[in-house]
């Protein structure tokens, strides 16, 4: 009940996707190997809510999180901010590209949904 189907190759290296899921906006993005790189060096140490990139994601080439800033729920800015991940504009909250909390007010992650791959294609969230 309530899922949803995406169609990955209509998602570019480098770009992220919106879309509407259990009324909330819900993020996949396509990570170039750069971003990939990067994500996966950082150190946990540095990290208010520490969470491995690899524990984040299925397969590193996407991340799938909700558009849902933990601080006080506004929409984040794909693309932004000084992590190069997600920037919430509403107080300053700068995401990562694995989704996870640098510098601002909010207090945790990016939430990661129930997701699976069906095929190569396809990703199947809820
Ligand atoms: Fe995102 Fe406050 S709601 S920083």
């Amino acid at each position: 009940l309530s899922k949803i189907e995406i169609k990955l190759s209509d998602i570019p290296e480098g770009k992220n996707m919106t879309f509407k899921w259990r009324g909330k906006p819900l993020f996949v993005r396509h990570r170039t190997e750069k971003e990939i790189a990067t994500e996966a060096a950082v150190n946990l140490a540095e990290l208010r809510d520490p969470q491995h990139d690899k524990d984040r994601v299925i397969n590193p080439k996407w991340v799938i999180v909700l558009g849902v800033c933990t601080h006080l729920g506004c929409v984040p800015i794909a693309n932004a901010g000084e992590f190069g991940g997600y920037y919430c504009p509403c107080h300053g909250s700068h995401y990562d590209a694995s989704g996870r909390i640098r510098k601002g007010p909010a207090p945790l992650n990016l939430e990661v949904p129930y997701y699976e791959f069906p095929d190569e294609d396809t990703v199947l969230v809820g």
